[in-house]
């Protein structure tokens, strides 16, 4: 039974660098509930299967309608944003505006980081 104080954290973009510290880093801490969200499956050595049943698969986060049902579902207290637009890709030279660059709007309760 989960704690009656537990908080919902969510990660996304957990098969990266910043996001699977994240997510390895708060599924070892007490009182928080963890998901994490990578695009695809499986999300490569990254992860230890030991946490495999925290993470969401299929989350794009340049879909705003995945996004609306992923925290309609999940409910998450905080939302952490770990998804990348590395200076190293070609595509980070597309301006912000993507809603990965607007979730600290949609996130609920205003507490995205
Ligand atoms: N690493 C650090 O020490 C550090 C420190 C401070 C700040 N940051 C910042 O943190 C962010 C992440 O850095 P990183 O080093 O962790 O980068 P990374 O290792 O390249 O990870 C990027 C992550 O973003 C995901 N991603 C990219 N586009 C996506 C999309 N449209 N939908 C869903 N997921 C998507 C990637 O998923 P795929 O695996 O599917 O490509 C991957 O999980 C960057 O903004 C960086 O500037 C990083």
């Amino acid at each position: 039974m989960a704690e009656v104080n537990t908080r919902k954290i969510l990660i996304l973009g957990s098969s990266g660098m910043l996001g699977n510290a994240m997510l390895r880093l708060f599924c070892d801490s007490a009182g928080l509930d963890v998901r994490g969200t990578v695009r695809r499956w499986p999300p490569g050595d990254v992860l230890p299967r030991s946490l495999h049943s925290k993470v969401i698969c299929g989350v794009d986060v340049e879909s705003a309608d995945a996004l609306t049902r992923l925290f309609a579902e999940i409910r998450p207290d905080v939302v952490i944003n770990c998804v990348g637009v590395v200076k190293q890709l070609v595509f980070s030279a597309r301006p912000p505006g993507c809603p990965a660059c607007q979730l600290h709007i949609a996130a609920p309760s205003g507490q995205a980081l």
